[in-house]
């Protein structure tokens, strides 16, 4: 009997040209922008994506661990409820929490289709190919493409469910959540359900510690942007001149991610014809990643069109899962 092989297909929304263009804006707003500051987007090259993997490992870092424990006792009611014929996820990384997902939807015999959506194209064809080979029967529709940007480009047939896990939405600041869930809210229809992971407001030093790990891995992945930045655009960086700071910002609540200049420097970014100075001292934002309340959550969801269906928590409490209709 032949065995029925599973398709990965490849669709890039993210042509050199596009990814070059919206680093060059970037870098240059970024650096021509007092306070300075550089989106947490390219943090995730080949090597960024890595360090990110290791991060997700470390003792400090409960975030990726807490979702995980939340999927497994509850992907098979987020499974029933969704009765998805198509699994969109945003942000997917190595697609690692999603097998559960995947093992659930699969179980429950709807799903047909799984899309994941990632910038970063290598660790997205790896991931595509391995769901590929454990899914038989599952077609795969990588796409790589930037969920800002190309949630028009997503999808538009069966019944879908769109999970954006791991607390990404963090990375957003209420204005951008607001457009973001609105333009999502905008592509699904009646039906179509939207699975949120996001990380909860907790004890400060517990937050702080999952940013500034004792082994320094943290500290790598955000000095990796300046190396992205070296490589792409032909900038002349020095990456380990420059500090690794997290804070807890309790009036907006999220933790801040910054580079901070251990001395007086110019840094040429040949790429862009722009020189940019750092007094010694001097911080640059490279990161938001913001914590939630349930209720917030909701209300949030809800000023965007949603409903919410259930809300879930791991038993510490420490981070959640929303599941919402359209
Ligand atoms: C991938 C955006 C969810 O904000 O916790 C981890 C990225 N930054 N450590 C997060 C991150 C520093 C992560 N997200």
């Amino acid at each position: 009997m032949p065995v029925r092989q599973s398709a990965v297909h490849m669709i890039d929304h993210l042509d050199r040209d596009h990814l070059r263009r919206a680093l060059e804006h970037d870098v240059r707003a970024g650096l021509t922008a007092t306070p300075k500051q550089l989106p947490p987007k390219w943090f995730y090259d080949a090597a960024g994506s890595e360090l990110f993997t290791r991060i997700t490992r470390l003792p400090e870092y409960y975030p990726t661990r807490r979702e995980l424990a939340i999927l497994k006792t509850r992907a098979g009611d987020i499974a029933a409820a969704g009765g998805a014929d198509t699994l969109v996820e945003l942000g997917s990384g190595t697609s690692e929490k999603t097998v559960l997902l995947l093992e659930a939807l699969t179980s429950a015999g709807t799903l047909r289709t799984y899309t994941p959506v990632d910038v970063d194209a290598l660790t997205l064809a790896e991931a595509g190919r391995r769901i590929a080979a454990g899914f038989p029967g599952l077609t795969v529709r990588a796409v790589c493409a930037d969920f800002e940007r190309h949630l028009g480009l997503l999808p538009r047939t069966g019944r879908r469910m769109v999970a954006f896990l791991g607390g990404t939405i963090g990375n957003l600041d209420p204005a951008a959540r607001e457009v973001f869930l609105k333009d999502l809210r905008a592509t699904l229809r009646p039906g179509d359900t939207f699975l949120l992971g996001a990380d909860l407001v907790k004890d400060t030093g517990r937050l702080v510690a999952a940013y500034d790990d004792a082994a320094g891995v943290t500290a790598a992945f955000n000095r990796n942007v300046l190396h992205v930045i070296n490589r792409e655009l032909a900038a002349d960086f020095e990456p380990d001149a420059f500090e690794h700071v997290a804070l807890y910002d309790e009036r907006h609540d999220w933790i801040e991610m910054r580079l901070r200049a251990t001395r007086d420097m110019r840094v040429t970014i040949g790429g862009l014809g722009l020189t940019a100075s750092f007094a010694a001292g001097e911080e640059m934002r490279t990161e938001i990643s913001a914590k939630f309340r349930l209720e917030g959550l909701r209300d949030e969801l809800a000023a965007a069109g949603f409903a919410t269906l259930r809300q879930y928590t791991d038993p510490t409490g420490d981070f959640s899962l929303t599941l919402a209709g359209a």
